[in-house]
């Protein structure tokens, strides 16, 4: 299980004034919960706690706790848990525009074992497989943006957490990346999404909102149609 408790998170902005994002939230990933959707506005602080859920941020208040033991907020501890754990896809991708797919994609590889034929693999599984020599400068968004995901399942992580990693696909490419996230969570691996989509939300077994600096339960299901 995930935990974190107690968050707050405020940055330091360069005009000098202090920019809350968390004040007293929880999360927790609960052991059977195998996708977990963060919603909220633009801005509410999605990607913040993605980037804190996934060790990349370690300037933060509050507990964080992996299995039950706390992780350290300090940057080796951190680095082992996302290398021995965690597949990030980020909002930007941070892909490297004048490798190839393939090397892109090797770059998400932990283990020496992992072979440019895992790394084929995850770009078919995207529908990226005749492109693989291609350049990452040479893609569309929603291609790079596929890219960015099967870098992040290479290393089969035990979480994936994603911001938006559909947020530039046509509806037909979400649907297919959506199935190949409910496949691997039969084998396992667990999602934490970032999503302004209902379709995303609608997939996930939980949603999560962030409003007012907490993190609260959103009620599931079609029932709950009051934006539209
Ligand atoms: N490095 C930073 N320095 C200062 N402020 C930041 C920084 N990163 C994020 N913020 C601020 O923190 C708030 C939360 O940002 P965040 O990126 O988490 O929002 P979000 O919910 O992911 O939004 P979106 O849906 O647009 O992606 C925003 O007001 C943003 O301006
Ligand atoms: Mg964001």
């Amino acid at each position: 299980m995930l935990q974190l408790t107690h968050l707050h998170k405020s940055f330091h902005e360069s005009n000098g004034s202090t920019r809350q994002v968390f004040d007293d939230a929880d999360f927790r990933l609960l052991p059977h919960e195998k996708s977990l959707a963060v919603v909220g506005r633009s801005g509410a602080g999605k990607s913040t706690l993605l980037r804190i859920l996934s060790g990349l941020d370690q300037q933060f208040e509050g507990l964080y706790s992996f299995k039950g033991a706390p992780l350290a907020q300090n940057e080796s501890e951190m680095a082992a848990f996302r290398r021995d754990h965690v597949g990030i896809v980020t909002q930007r991708y941070e892909l490297l525009p004048h490798r190839s797919l393939l090397n892109n994609v090797m770059l998400g590889a932990v283990s020496p074992r992992t072979t440019r034929e895992d790394a084929e693999h995850y770009l078919d599984l995207v529908g990226l497989s005749d492109s693989k020599r291609k350049k990452v400068r040479e893609l569309s968004g929603g291609e790079a943006q596929r890219v960015a995901i099967a870098r992040a399942l290479v290393k089969n992580p035990d979480f994936v957490f994603a911001d938006e990693p559909t947020g530039a696909l046509d509806e037909a490419t979400e649907d297919a990346v959506l199935g190949i996230f409910q496949r691997l969570q039969g084998e396992g691996v667990r999602f934490v999404i970032a999503t302004h989509s209902n379709k995303v939300k609608s997939v996930c077994e939980r949603v999560v909102r962030v409003h007012n600096y907490k993190l609260v339960d959103d009620p599931i299901g079609k029932q709950h149609h009051h934006n539209q």
